[in-house]
């Protein structure tokens, strides 16, 4: 396995590109199976999900080449409808396949997701959107098992805001019989990003982006050339490297409105940004001021970056009141920061940081994807060496993170444990 090290204290400075999205790339490569041909899919993450995701829809029956940065899909053959346990447990947006196998098989056999490191996080609102769309559903043996002779539109309205759950419905109503309308429907970009390759691909979704969705279905899909979006999740953690290093970083390719409440806290703690097209401009300073953070759904502050701000506020200068509302146990990084010095107490969903002048390297443990760019990020301004173990959780959805941090000046390196 590998361990990443990191000695501490260098301001980052220079350019970095960043990848595309994986929360927006697991979805769309799932949206394939909806139509046979072949796609192209530009500006794919190489990432450990990606391949999952990629495995899970071998076994379906998709073939994929890889063409420099394209990934061509095909799914003329989409020969079976499970999804088995052993993948599914790897992860969980392997759910994201229910939706397009309903719509092109009318049936799916999926493993139900167990609970994972940063809550229960049930999919109880997927299912009951595609009752109400007429599929029968039923858990068999730890398997969702779901079948339509076929699906219907209907109007949903969604408990909770969640991504996944309006991606899948968008899915499988994209060739429903009548409209569908999603009510409280997550507006997050990768949402956003689905809506529009389904559209290109000739479905009828409006509204994407905001909290109603109308999905009029539609009786053909074609398989299309399609680019996703940049990684705003990449985008804000590294301007956190800079801002926790006082460093000088130019970020290309990214789009700044996807990480607006970022952008502001970051300037609120006293970093200086500037967008300029398609690239965002960011200089750190010395001091940072303590900021509060509530984590909700876009265009809120995201609870994907609470735990790389929650390192910056490490080193604030006074106390600051993180909130985490989105998911129940995301707090995982805390004892792991608080080993590099961090003064930070939990109580229930909520966490008081007070800042402190320094933090000091040590030996961690990654416990999720977003605990493991925390763990980097403290260690970037801790003082002396920092060894992260169980990184496999930051290749599940950062591409070479570790090497654009180094490729930035710091000094940063992967070993063999
Ligand atoms: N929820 C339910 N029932 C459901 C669905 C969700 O109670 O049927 C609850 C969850 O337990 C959670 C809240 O609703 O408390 C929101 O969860 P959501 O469904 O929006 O999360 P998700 O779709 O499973 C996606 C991202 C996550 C990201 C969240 C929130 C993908 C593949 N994953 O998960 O990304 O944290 O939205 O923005 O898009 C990550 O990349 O590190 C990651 C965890």
């Amino acid at each position: 396995m590998d361990k990443i090290v990191i000695q501490g204290g260098i301001p980052l400075e220079g350019e970095v590109r960043v990848s595309g999205s994986k929360n927006a790339a697991l979805p769309i490569i799932a949206a394939c199976i909806l139509t046979g041909g072949w796609h192209y899919l530009e500006n794919i993450p190489r990432l450990r999900d990606i391949e999952t995701i990629k495995e899970i829809t071998s076994h379906i029956g998709m073939a994929f080449e890889e063409d420099g940065h394209c990934l061509k899909v095909n799914s003329d053959n989409i020969t079976s409808y499970v999804a088995s346990y052993q993948l599914v447990k790897t992860m969980r947006a392997s759910v994201l396949v229910l939706g397009p196998l309903l719509s092109r098989l009318g049936r799916a056999r999926i493993s139900l997701p167990g609970g994972c490191a940063i809550g229960e996080r049930p999919i109880d609102l997927h299912l009951k959107g595609f009752h109400a769309m007429g599929v029968d559903v039923n858990l068999e043996h730890g398997y969702v098992v779901a079948s339509t002779d076929r699906i219907r539109g209907a109007d949903i309205f969604f408990d909770i805001s969640t991504v996944t759950g309006t991606e899948n419905i968008m899915m499988a109503a994209v060739r429903a019989e009548g409209i569908t309308t999603l009510h409280n429907a997550a507006k997050e970009p990768e949402v956003v990003d689905l809506a529009s390759f389904l559209n290109l691909m000739g479905a009828r979704i409006e509204g994407a982006g905001t909290d109603t969705i109308t999905i009029t279905g539609v009786q053909e899909l074609h398989p299309v050339r399609y680019t996703i979006i940049p990684d705003r999740i990449e985008s804000g953690t590294i301007l956190i490297a800079a801002a926790i290093t006082g460093g000088n970083v130019r970020i290309k390719g990214c789009t700044a409105e996807h990480i607006g409440a970022i952008v502001e806290k970051l300037q609120d703690s006293g970093m200086d940004i500037e967008k300029q097209g398609e690239e965002i401009v960011a200089r750190g300073h010395d001091h940072v001021r303590s900021v509060d953070i509530t984590t909700m759904p876009f265009p809120g502050f995201a609870t994907d970056m609470q735990a790389q701000f929650m390192a910056l506020m490490c080193l604030a200068d006074g106390s600051s009141i993180i909130k985490e509302t989105v998911f129940e146990n995301r707090f995982m990084h805390v004892s792991e920061l608080r080993r590099m010095g961090a003064d930070i107490d939990i109580n229930g969903g909520q966490a008081v940081v007070k800042g402190k002048a320094h933090l000091s390297g040590a030996q961690v443990m990654a416990t999720d994807l977003r605990a493991s760019a925390s763990l980097i990020l403290a260690g970037l301004a801790a003082e002396g060496q920092t060894e992260i173990s169980r990184v496999y959780h930051l290749d599940r959805g950062y591409q070479n993170l570790d090497l654009k941090l180094a490729g930035l000046g710091a000094r940063i390196w992967r070993e063999k444990y």
